[in-house]
């Protein structure tokens, strides 16, 4: 009698137990829904219950949907997006999103681009709530950026080796791939930077970060399509994932021993009897200060964030220049009158305004991505419309302003001097460089998470468009210049692309 009184005490105490622990899991989602519920919807039909057919919308109609959004709710309001419902944020409000510490990155990458799965380590380690993100983003502002003088004779070298490697030395016409051709050069310029000027010319390094790359973004829209569960049981026996982390071991074996080398001539230069080698393992071995990371990983995650955006960009720019070719010429005479005064330096392309014009205005029209990346509410916040979001929710800040008259009159028109002239106007000398960021010019992010790496990317976007525009003449290969390739929010310069060269006869 009394163990069966006591067998139901404990039974009871259980089921309590489990009660509790289930309240404290689904309040904070519930009070999250009803939050939500008040924000209002873009793109609400009759009859649409669920957001499947929204979501195939947004994937088809991204901008407009946006816009009719914006102009309907100007105070903010939600879409159905790919992972998960999010909360689009007018872009007067950058400024307010981009500089609050309470917004933070890591969870929406971690929902689009799975960065905390086995075989995404890469991303994790420079995007990711990681010790080794903080180092790497020390890195590129105290060593790299301001290292960028003297990269720049580097990168003029490697532009040179590469691009007249991939697009060749001929005096006649011939076809290229055009993604694949950039593709090619800015992994090399990427790796000297990163890794010094063996490995950059290591075949199979070189195809390793590229697949590592591509398969990374395969991997995780795949995965995306499942719920967080599920997608983490079956990451394990898709094929795609196995290749993943397969190239994760593949890169162990290939840099591990170059690095361990490659520190202990570190150690001779302090020493005083070797140079001092001036890359990226340096630096980030500096940077560590003693501290653990992982050198390899910390390569891989590069090859992410680095590669393909700067190629997508360079890509777009010689596209929109080929459809505009009166440009090529003063910039041809803007490239040479610089580097007859100053050599080859950082400076040198600072004072590259056309060049610098030309590319942020084919950021501004095609940015990689139709909105700056997501950022999740660590507490409940309230936006200076009102608007409340809640502790728990995806938000992401709209760029409609770099399509809009008002800030960009005739901003449909594709115009390499738009930045030029803007920065004559008296105080905007600086405002319109490629690298500055502003909420009316979200290509690099803006605020706390701005693109650390743009002032890299600028360099070699311009660099290697230096050395392209005087030592090729081209034209694109179709009658038509292939338009951008619009999914969602991912706006890519188009694959198919192929471009006609020609080595100018100097
Ligand atoms: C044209 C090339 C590039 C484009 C268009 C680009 C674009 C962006 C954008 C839009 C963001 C997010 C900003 C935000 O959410 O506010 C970002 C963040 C980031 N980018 Fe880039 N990027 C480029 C090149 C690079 C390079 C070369 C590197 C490194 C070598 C790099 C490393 C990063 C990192 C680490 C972050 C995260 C910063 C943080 O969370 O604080 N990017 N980039």
């Amino acid at each position: 009698m009394l163990a069966t009184k006591y067998q139901d005490s404990v039974f009871a105490s259980i089921l309590i137990g489990l009660i509790i622990a289930l309240v404290k899991l689904l309040l904070p989602i519930w009070v999250r829904a009803i939050k939500l519920s008040r924000i209002p919807l873009a793109d609400k039909r009759p009859g649409e219950f669920l957001d499947t057919k929204r979501k195939q919308r947004m994937v088809q109609n991204y901008r407009q949907i946006l816009k009719d959004g914006l102009e309907k709710y100007p105070g903010g309001f939600q879409i159905a997006g790919e992972t998960s419902r999010q909360i689009v944020i007018p872009p007067q409000y950058a400024n307010f999103v981009n500089v609050d510490p309470r917004f933070t990155t890591a969870e929406p990458l971690d929902a689009f681009i799975k960065i905390t799965f086995a075989g995404f380590e890469g991303s994790n380690s420079i995007l990711g709530h990681t010790k080794s993100k903080d180092m790497f983003l020390t890195m590129m502002r105290s060593k790299i950026n301001k290292n960028l003088g003297n990269l720049t004779e580097d990168l003029v070298d490697e532009a040179s080796a590469a691009i007249s490697e991939t697009w060749g030395l001929e005096n006649e016409w011939h076809e290229l791939p055009l993604m694949s051709a950039v593709l090619s050069v800015v992994c090399r310029l990427s790796t000297r930077v990163f890794l010094g000027p063996d490995l950059c010319k290591n075949p199979d390094w070189l195809q390793l970060v590229v697949r590592y790359a591509i398969n990374t973004f395969v991997c995780a829209r795949t995965l995306r399509r499942y719920p967080e569960v599920i997608a983490r049981i079956i990451q394990c026996f898709l094929k795609d994932c196995r290749v993943l982390r397969n190239q994760v071991a593949t890169a162990r074996r290939l840099l591990g021993p170059y690095i361990a080398k490659h520190l202990e001539t570190v150690e001779s230069a302090r020493r005083g009897i070797a140079d001092m080698p001036r890359d990226g393992i340096v630096w980030m071995h500096e940077t560590a200060n003693g501290q653990p990371y992982d050198p390899v990983i910390i390569q891989l995650g590069v090859s992410v964030t680095a590669i393909h955006t700067t190629t997508d960009l360079l890509t777009q720019t010689i596209l929109d220049i080929v459809a505009h070719p009166e440009i090529i010429t003063p910039l041809r005479k803007e490239i040479e009158q610089v580097v007859a005064e100053d050599g080859w330096r950082n400076m040198t392309l600072q004072k590259m305004k056309l060049l610098d014009s030309v590319v942020k205005e084919t950021q501004r029209l095609k940015p990689a991505s139709g909105a700056t990346t997501g950022r999740y509410a660590n507490e409940e916040i309230t936006l200076p419309s009102g608007l409340v979001i809640p502790k728990g929710a995806f938000v992401f800040t709209s760029m409609q302003r770099m399509w809009d008259d008002e800030d960009y009159p005739d901003h449909e028109e594709w115009d390499g001097y738009r930045f030029y002239n803007k920065r004559k106007e008296p105080g905007k000398e600086n405002s319109y460089q490629l690298v500055s960021t502003c909420p009316e010019h979200l290509g690099f992010g803006h605020g706390l998470h701005a693109c650390p790496g743009r002032f890299l990317a600028a360099a070699e976007v311009k660099v290697a468009l230096s050395y392209i525009l005087m030592n090729y003449d081209l034209e694109c290969a179709t009658q038509e210049v292939p338009k951008p390739l619009i999914n969602g929010m991912e706006f890519m310069s188009n694959p198919e692309a192929k471009l006609r060269v020609r080595r100018r006869k100097l």
